[in-house]
């Protein structure tokens, strides 16, 4: 069925999930990494940060309807036969990208909230503070925050080069079969 996995391709649900997470996880390490040089006399001080968290927010929502589309159409096997550590790394690759994608806007969320005030998502709505914050919260929930996003960057780097290693050096359409395969 188009839509849904099967034993070998993926869907086109999975494929937009895939690449709409990708993009905005990619723009908001980009724009994260932007905003906290800005000071308040830059134009977009308050607008990027705004833009950060209701972005941020969304990826959180992708990423627990895509945890739930999972289940309920599983991920097809690997074009290719892999050995043994290829898979571990691969499975224990795929389980990190999916615990980053709601992890770092939990701990977002956790600095935006700390000061007792909700985030407001798209001006359309806002998540109240779940937790009482205080500095230290807040100060460890600002690490973790950078460690998470910049590691993630790694690990993006490392799953994007897998990919394109097994799409053109194995030839096993790794790549391809998210894409149009
Ligand atoms: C996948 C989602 C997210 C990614 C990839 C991401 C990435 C980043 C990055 C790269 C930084 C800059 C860290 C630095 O250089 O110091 C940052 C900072 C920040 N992010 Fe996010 N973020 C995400 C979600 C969120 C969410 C949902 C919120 C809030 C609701 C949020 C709030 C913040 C805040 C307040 C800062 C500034 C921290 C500081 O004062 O140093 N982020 N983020």
């Amino acid at each position: 069925m188009l839509f849904r996995n099967s034993p070998d391709r993926f869907g086109l649900v999975t494929k937009l999930f895939h690449w709409l997470i990708a993009a905005l996880i990619i723009f908001l390490i980009w724009l994260g990494w932007y905003m906290v040089d800005l000071t308040y006399f830059d134009r977009w001080y308050n607008e990027s940060l705004e833009w950060h968290k209701s972005l941020g927010m969304l990826v959180f929502g992708l990423a627990v309807l895509k945890i739930g589309w999972q289940a309920y159409s599983p991920t097809p096997q690997n074009p290719a036969p892999l050995k043994p550590w290829e898979r571990t790394a691969a499975a224990v690759m795929h389980f990190t990208l999916l615990a980053v994608m709601a992890l770092l806007p939990v701990t977002g969320y956790l600095i935006s909230t700390s000061a007792g005030k909700g985030v407001a998502v798209f001006g359309l709505f806002e998540i109240p503070p779940l937790v009482k914050g205080d500095e230290t919260l807040r100060d460890l929930a600002i690490e973790v925050h950078f460690y998470l996003a910049y590691g993630t960057a790694l690990l993006l780097i490392g799953h994007a080069g897998a990919a394109l290693k097994h799409e053109f050096l194995n030839r096993d359409g790794t790549l391809k079969r998210m894409l149009w395969g």
